[in-house]
């Protein structure tokens, strides 16, 4: 079966698809994007639309259980065979039979440097932790949350004195340039994951 290219998921505002899109139309990411799954109707769904991509919403309310989610995902992503599956603000938790469906297919990315700072409202963490670097990370997605093998890490100094909006974005600018990169390096086999090569400082 043929390899259809990237299959991204979202559920909002959709910087990172966004910032995929440009680098697919750039030239930067050699594969197509196959489909854009959200999960509820977001902004993210008016830019997929807007670049007329296969756009796809499965409402995530619309069914009685997790299991009868994934699996009306899983039809509809199968066939489509894509080399990666990407998470850019998915705000669902998948499950391992999901996750072993597309093995080592599937990548998050999250905005901290991992492992600091899982789950939720990580720059309100950071702030309160007093860290002076803080970032974001690109990672594999297995059974444990924000906790798959770390494939890169980019990170920018903060302060106390930065508002929480400051410091996303100034963790967004560095997602929009990474995760492009990653995903590039990845689907042209660039990337040996047992280094962690790409790693990015801003200031
Ligand atoms: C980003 O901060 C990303 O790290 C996290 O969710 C946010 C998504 O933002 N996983 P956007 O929808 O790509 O603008």
């Amino acid at each position: 079966m043929v390899n259809n290219g990237i299959v991204i998921f979202i559920s909002g505002r959709g910087s990172n698809l966004n910032a995929i899109i440009n680098a697919v139309n750039d030239g930067v990411i050699k594969y197509p994007i196959a489909a854009v799954v959200s999960d509820r109707y977001c902004e993210g769904v008016e830019i997929s639309r807007r670049y007329k991509l296969n756009t796809l919403i499965i409402d995530h309310k619309k069914f009685k259980s997790k299991l009868s989610f994934e699996k009306e995902l899983i039809k509809k992503i199968k066939p489509l065979n894509p080399n990666l599956i990407v998470l850019a603000g998915f705000m669902q938790i998948l499950s391992i039979s999901f996750i072993r469906e597309f093995k080592s297919k599937i990548i998050n990315i999250h905005p901290s440097l991992l492992p600091s700072f899982k789950g939720l409202n990580t720059h309100a963490q950071a702030k309160e932790a007093g860290v002076l670097i803080h970032g974001c990370t690109i990672h594999f997605v297995n059974e444990e949350i924000d906790g798959g093998k770390i494939i890169a890490q980019g990170a920018t100094s903060i302060s106390k004195k930065f508002s929480e909006s400051e410091i996303e974005k100034k963790i967004l600018n560095i997602e929009h340039l990474l995760y492009p990169k990653v995903i590039a390096k990845l689907l042209d086999k660039e990337i040996n994951i047992n280094e962690h090569n790409i790693i990015l400082c801003y200031d």
